[in-house]
């Protein structure tokens, strides 16, 4: 068991680097465009980094329960239950607030003629990163709660 364990925190850890990694860079990648051919290639761009943050972050919640199913006394510790908490709330944020202020922008950015980034695209966009910042937050909070281990 001691053996599976660690080959689980591997798992955990190459999660956490491929998944995470893409995540944190999402937000800055649409801010240098500098015309609507360069934002919908960034739109592109950023879709297939979500990919790995959607693999990288399903390893990461299925290693982390395995290894609580194996050393059931993590459920006992603080660090783990606010991690597996803050986790399933940025999780439930996906298809919640991301998907409603990233819906306008794809209708935005598919509808668009010509070759300037219309107005409306950066009201859209400021409500969209102040979700994406908030989220980042939450997965710095957990990486901080993984290493220290604090309580
Ligand atoms: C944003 C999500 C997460 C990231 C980036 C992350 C990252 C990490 C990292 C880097 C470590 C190694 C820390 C160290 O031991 O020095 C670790 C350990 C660990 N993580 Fe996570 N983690 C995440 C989510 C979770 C979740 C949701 C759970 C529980 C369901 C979990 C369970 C664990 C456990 C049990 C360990 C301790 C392994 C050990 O050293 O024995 N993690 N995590």
């Amino acid at each position: 068991m001691d053996r599976l364990y660690h080959v689980l925190v591997f798992i955990h850890i190459f999660s956490a680097i491929l998944g995470m990694g893409p995540g944190f860079i999402l937000t800055i990648i649409p801010k240098t465009a500098t015309n609507l051919i360069e934002l919908r290639h960034s739109y592109t761009i950023r879709h297939r980094l979500h990919i790995f943050v959607m693999i990288g972050g399903t390893l990461l919640l299925i290693s982390g329960l395995l290894m609580g199913a194996i050393r059931p006394y993590l459920f006992q510790m603080g660090w783990y239950v606010t991690s597996l908490a803050l986790f399933l709330v940025a999780l439930a944020m996906g298809p919640t607030i991301l998907k409603k202020y990233s819906t306008p922008i794809k209708q935005l950015l598919a509808s668009a003629t010509g070759e300037k980034i219309p107005e409306e695209y950066y009201r859209l966009s400021k409500l969209l990163y102040g979700a994406e910042h908030l989220e980042n937050f939450i997965f710095i909070i957990i990486i901080t709660l993984m290493i220290l281990k604090p309580f």
